[in-house]
């Protein structure tokens, strides 16, 4: 479905992004798989994909860095001389109630998450203009969508996620490029690991599908949005919650 496509994945060495990446290379595309520290992890997602008889290229970058960000855009457009598909995945929670919340707990989380996107959108976007064509998936949160207690900054980075999904959509709607959102509900990741038996039972009662997610649940949405399946879709974000926000 995606074979001999060129595929960046950002924050690709553990977590949905890891997911998102084994999904695509096992459809055939070549990945470049983007990390900021887990470097270990990185290596052997690496190794799992090579096996799969793609190529892979590991890149080490801070998204909230443009630098970082224009090296990775380089050194992949460089290596496979297009960009087909891009996944901003890369992002960090800060949890806490405004009343304790401090400027520093909101800028960094708004650092990353969402002018990590922008450093991504703005350094892809050339590329994949010249081109003429291309998918670019950006991982919002149900979240951003309804808004949660203790989550003002992450709340405020992915509501901003989807306003620049949407607004893109319509800038390079003509140019040949798809550009949209998904927003998960509670999969099983690190992110979530630290949140204690019972908000977890509370939370699935507000499931209708009673069950987190897996991140391999995200990562066929993705793979769909990637391929051509999805080619008279854009500007959409899509809820992958097990019906919580309907
Ligand atoms: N899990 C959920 O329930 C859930 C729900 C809704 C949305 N999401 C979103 O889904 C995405 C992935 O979440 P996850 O659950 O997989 O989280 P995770 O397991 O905590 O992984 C986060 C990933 O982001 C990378 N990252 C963080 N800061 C970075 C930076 N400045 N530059 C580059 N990479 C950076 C990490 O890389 P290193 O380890 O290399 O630092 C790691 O690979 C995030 O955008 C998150 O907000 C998750």
């Amino acid at each position: 479905m995606l074979k001999g496509k060129c595929a960046i994945i950002t924050g690709a060495a553990r977590g949905i992004g890891k997911a998102i990446a084994l999904k695509l290379a096992s459809l055939g595309a070549n990945i470049v798989l983007n990390y900021r520290s887990s470097e270990d992890e990185a290596k052997i997602v690496a190794a799992e994909i090579e096996k799969m008889g793609v190529e892979v290229l590991t890149v080490k970058g801070d998204i909230s860095n443009l630098n970082e960000v224009e090296n990775l855009i380089n050194t992949a457009k460089e290596r496979f001389g297009i960009i087909d598909i891009i996944v901003n995945n890369a992002g960090i929670t800060k949890d806490t109630l405004i009343l304790r919340m401090k400027e520093e707990d909101f800028d960094s989380i708004i650092d990353v998450n969402l002018k990590g996107v922008f450093n991504c959108l703005k350094s892809v976007t050339p590329v994949m203009v010249k081109q003429k064509h291309g998918k670019i998936i950006n991982i919002s949160s149900v979240v951003g969508v309804v808004g949660n207690a203790g989550q003002v900054n992450y709340a405020a980075s992915k509501a901003g996620v989807i306003g620049m999904t949407k607004s893109l959509a319509k800038e390079l709607g003509g140019r040949g490029i798809n550009v949209n959102a998904v927003a998960p509900g509670f999969i099983e990741t690190d992110m979530t690991s630290t949140l204690g038996d019972k908000v977890k039972e509370e939370a699935k009662k507000n499931i209708p599908l009673k069950k987190f997610g897996t991140t391999e649940d995200v990562a066929g949405v993705v793979a769909f949005l990637a391929s051509e399946d999805s080619k008279y879709i854009t500007g959409q974000v899509i809820n992958v919650d097990g019906g919580m926000v309907m």
